[in-house]
């Protein structure tokens, strides 16, 4: 059978972001600048340079700014024009060209597997990515993480979730996967799963390879998220919903390659603004002298 190559992507950005109030009382964590580009940003730019040409974020209604954020400023561009900054203008336009951008809105925030639940339409009966709207991966010189991930849909013909390593003081806040050991012992980033747990304390964690933020799904996965129930923290879950999609047809594992932030944790945020700060030729020599120069006084 042919299989339907991935050109949609869900980035379901409609949490509370708690982890980051008062901040996201009124500005969604997706648009929290890393240095001056708001997160989002760089995952829907991570979704395009991964193949994918439509993108659908759910978001709730304190998130008109990300709408506006992917539009057209023709007010904004004209002031800069006439300023002569025509580098900020094209930059300004470059952002409402990346993408064709749709919206729709989760009505309350009963979890991501409910947030992508709100996507069945828009995907119809297609294999689709997900993005997560607070992790944003870097694989500097290599292929994006989404792509890692289609490239390994594409060789198998079924779901792939994206994880990582975590240290065993982390794996209470992950979804963590138990993957054969057996299979595909000649390629080890790509492992058929027998088992995914939401949180699950570190006694009854199967590994330490946490689901981190990236999925391709085949479309199945809307019967089992229609029929889930609240599972951890009262939220309807993903993870739960894809191991019941794993009973019935094989979705595998794979360990991408990329450093991973999450961005809705205030140490990960100020993680990445710190890389992200270093690696800019702009800024890397002021911040790695005022780096050095704060260190010497810890
Ligand atoms: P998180 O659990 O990291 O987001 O969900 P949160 O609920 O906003 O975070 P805290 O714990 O309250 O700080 C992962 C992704 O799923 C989205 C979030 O916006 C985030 O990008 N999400 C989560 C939804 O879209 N809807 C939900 O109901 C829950």
């Amino acid at each position: 059978m042919k299989k339907i190559p991935v050109k949609k992507a869900v980035i379901p950005a409609a949490g509370l972001g708690t982890r980051f109030l008062p901040a996201t009382k009124a500005i969604p964590k997706e648009m929290l600048p890393i240095v001056d580009i708001p997160t989002v940003q760089y995952i829907v730019e991570e979704a395009v340079q991964s193949g994918i040409e439509e993108i659908l974020i759910i978001t709730n209604s304190n998130k008109h700014c990300m709408e506006n954020h992917f539009d057209k400023n023709y007010e904004l561009e004209a002031r800069l024009l006439e300023s002569g900054k025509q580098a900020e203008a094209d930059l300004i336009d470059r952002i409402a060209g990346l993408a064709n951008i749709y919206y729709v809105r989760q009505k309350e925030p009963k979890g991501l597997g409910h947030a992508i639940l709100c996507a069945k339409s828009f995907i119809g009966n297609e294999p689709f990515a997900v993005l997560l709207g607070d992790d944003v991966v870097i694989n500097e010189g290599g292929k994006p993480a989404l792509k890692q991930l289609i490239d390994a849909y594409e060789k198998m013909g079924a779901s792939v979730v994206g994880v990582q390593q975590v240290e065993e003081s982390q794996v209470h806040k992950y979804g963590i996967v138990a993957p054969s050991i057996h299979q595909f012992a000649e390629e080890s980033r790509l492992k058929k799963l027998y088992d995914m747990v939401e949180k699950p304390n570190l006694k009854d964690a199967p590994s330490n390879l946490a689901v981190l933020g990236r999925y391709v799904l085949k479309p199945e996965i809307f019967d089992y998220l229609e029929t889930q129930g609240a599972g951890t923290g009262g939220e309807i879950q993903l993870t739960d919903a894809i191991k019941r999609l794993m009973y019935a047809q094989t979705v595998y594992s794979y360990d991408f390659e990329g450093h991973r932030y999450d961005v809705g944790d205030k140490f990960g945020f100020i993680q990445a603004t710190l890389d992200f700060a270093l690696s800019r030729e702009d800024l890397h020599d002021s911040v790695a002298s005022y780096v050095k120069e704060l260190a010497a006084t810890l």
